[in-house]
């Protein structure tokens, strides 16, 4: 039996390796998991109703998503983003923002392409572009995770189909700032390659920071591709719904890639967005104030351990990139937090570090009492694993 070379060329991400660690670990407190503490809104239960009510809606709908939502998208991204669908654009709803990611990657790339990733990389994006048969191209970021326009362009060749950027980002939290997504997106129009925006965390955004939308920028529909996700924002991870903005000579390819792949994102879940998106930003804004004081908490803590252990500004997303001065391999020290100190991490090399030791927490998906006392353990942990 013959299995799949390029499959075999796809990492296999650390998560579950840590999820299996803390299995066996019962007590461990969890700051690697990247969703968010709570639920959908209460509003989409009458939509789902509505789902129920009509019997034809248990059939097949349109690949790009039902006319409610679309419209409702429509309305918010001229709202919030600042992006007016115009004739050249699309939206297509998709199953969540990986599924946006690899629509778009299959779409613009033949196998040998090559996809710019700034480090660290989103590591589901790597995978994608792996298995399409291409190739990431990584740029690292700068000591503060920032991008580096300038490598990025010296980065391009012809078989560049892309740039991808994450803000605010998993893993660092870093907020883009709009001068630097407006350069990144000049220099992929001067260069006509596309500029692929992952905007999943655009509501966790603090002390100030504010979310920039590439796709916003006058002239950058034909090569912009914005991709969004309820999972974090509305607490909709598992119901999987999220949206692509396209420029519309995409539209027919990435049709195609849906179509074979899902045929539509899952009707119940696009009903229920619907009623989520009605209520809009305030939803997770409200939610944030708890995850805001989780993060006051480990940014205070970890002041306490500077002395070996540093964060970058971090103004998004629920995670930081902690630099961890040891020549110890970061996997080592998350399998140790583990087994001393029931407290779990992410290593970086999951996000394509390899010559430091970073460890991703992740401050999203816990209540306070139990984020707290997990920073705790893990600042204690710390000191312990590399000083005793
Ligand atoms: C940057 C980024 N993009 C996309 C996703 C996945 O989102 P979705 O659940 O919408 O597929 C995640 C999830 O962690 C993410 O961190």
């Amino acid at each position: 039996m013959y299995d799949s070379q390029r499959m075999q060329s796809v990492q296999t991400p650390i998560i579950p390796v840590v999820g299996e660690l803390i299995r066996a670990h019962p007590g461990t407190i969890s700051l690697g998991q990247g969703v968010a503490y709570y639920g959908p809104p209460p509003e989409a239960g009458p939509c789902i109703e509505r789902f129920f009510a009509d019997p034809q809606n248990h059939k097949y709908k349109l690949v790009q998503g039902i006319p409610e939502l679309l419209e409702a998208i429509e309305t918010k991204l001229a709202a919030e983003n600042g992006i007016r669908i115009g004739p050249d654009q699309r939206i297509v709803v998709t199953a969540g923002a990986n599924m946006g990611f690899v629509n778009a990657v299959l779409a613009i790339t033949d196998p040998g392409d090559e996809i710019i990733l700034n480090l660290p990389y989103y590591f589901n994006h790597e995978m994608a572009v792996t298995m399409a048969d291409c190739r990431a191209v990584c740029v690292p970021s700068d000591e503060n995770y920032q991008l580096q326009p300038d490598r990025i362009e010296k980065a391009i060749t012809r078989r560049t189909r892309a740039v991808v950027t994450i803000s605010p980002n998993n893993p660092s939290g870093a907020v883009y700032p709009e001068n630097a997504l407006r350069q990144v997106n000049d220099i992929c129009r001067r260069h006509g390659v596309y500029h692929i925006s992952d905007e999943a965390y655009e509501y966790f955004v603090y002390d100030g920071a504010r979310h920039f939308s590439p796709g916003s920028i006058e002239g950058s529909s034909h090569h912009t591709i914005s991709l969004y996700s309820l999972s974090k924002a509305y607490g909709f991870a598992s119901w999987r719904i999220g949206w692509m903005v396209i420029p519309e000579r995409l539209f027919e390819p990435i049709r195609k890639i849906q179509d074979t792949v899902l045929i539509c994102a899952p009707v119940i879940s696009q009903w229920a967005a619907v009623g989520a998106m009605q209520i809009g930003r305030s939803y997770c804004d409200e939610k944030l104030e708890e995850t805001r004081e989780i993060r006051t908490i480990l940014l205070e803590e970890l002041q306490t351990i500077r002395d070996f252990a540093t964060v970058p500004r971090a103004d998004g997303a629920f995670y930081v990139l902690l630099r961890v001065r040891t020549d110890m391999d970061p996997m080592d020290l998350v399998r140790r937090l583990v087994e001393e100190h029931r407290v779990a991490v992410i290593p970086g090399t999951t996000f394509g570090v390899r010559d430091q030791c970073l460890l991703r927490v992740a401050y999203g998906a816990l209540r306070k009492d139990t984020a707290a006392e997990g920073i705790g353990r893990l600042v204690r942990g710390l000191r312990q694993v590399l000083f005793s």
